[in-house]
């Protein structure tokens, strides 16, 4: 089997620990493959998802880790290169990034999640501009007072953000800047007639999804 977006290698070991090997497994970012290797001894190919180094019908199972697809229709490519590497009767299984029905509810509030849609720009300009937090939420919401609740929420997204940060300014990256760009992906809307038409247009059957906590799973086969 194979595992795309293999990153620091926890899946593949414990792929390999259920007897589930030989698993192959492809990352974009040689930093995680090296992290794969120093913590784990797991071993990755550097490749990205859209030109996987492996022939036509290489596999039975295909998994596409969290992080490599966004469910935005650009993203074909990929799903092609899964199709081509799945041979007839196998399985892929693709987990997406999703928000629990909770998050959805606390993240509406403070308007970080808006129109169905994740605006990750906004949880970055929260992060951001502590001082700023009832201004930025009434901007977004109409709402002109934050409940303890709210601040409980924004306290807690700051904190998630505080380690990212520092890891990337010592890089001597401008968190802001790349945390941006980073989350610009939209949240798919995971229902089956949304996910079945997506990964149609690459030659690939939605089987059946599932929604895990805060990852929708969708398993595909081969059309
Ligand atoms: C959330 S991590 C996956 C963690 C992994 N499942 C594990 O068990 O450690 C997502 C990984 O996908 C990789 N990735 C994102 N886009 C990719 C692409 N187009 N091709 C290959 N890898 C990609 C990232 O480099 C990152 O390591």
């Amino acid at each position: 089997m194979l595992v795309v977006g293999a990153g620091q290698g926890l899946l593949v070991e414990a792929l390999v620990a259920a007897g589930r090997g030989p698993v192959e497994a492809v990352d974009a970012s040689p930093e995680m493959i090296e992290a794969a290797r120093a913590r784990r001894g797991v071993q990755v190919r550097l490749a990205d998802a859209a030109a996987l180094p492996y022939d036509r019908d290489a596999f039975g199972a295909v998994v596409v880790a969290t992080g490599v697809l966004s469910g935005d229709p650009s993203e074909t490519p990929i799903l092609a290169e899964l199709r081509r590497v799945l041979r007839r009767g196998g399985r892929g299984l693709i987990a997406l990034y999703h928000p629990t029905p909770w998050q959805r509810r606390t993240l509406g509030r403070v308007g970080v999640l808006a129109d169905g849609a994740l605006r990750r720009d906004r949880m970055v300009a929260l992060w951001a501009q502590p001082d700023a937090w009832p201004v930025l939420v009434a901007r977004w919401t109409g709402r002109r007072k934050l409940s303890g609740a709210d601040r409980r929420l924004l306290e807690a997204l700051s904190q998630e953000m505080g380690p990212l940060a520092a890891a990337l300014r010592a890089r001597g990256q401008d968190p802001v800047d790349t945390l941006t760009r980073a989350f610009a992906a939209p949240v798919p809307a995971c229902d089956p007639d949304t996910l079945g038409a997506w990964v149609a247009a690459a030659g690939l059957r939605l089987v059946d999804q599932q929604a895990e906590d805060e990852v929708h799973l969708a398993i595909v086969e081969p059309a």
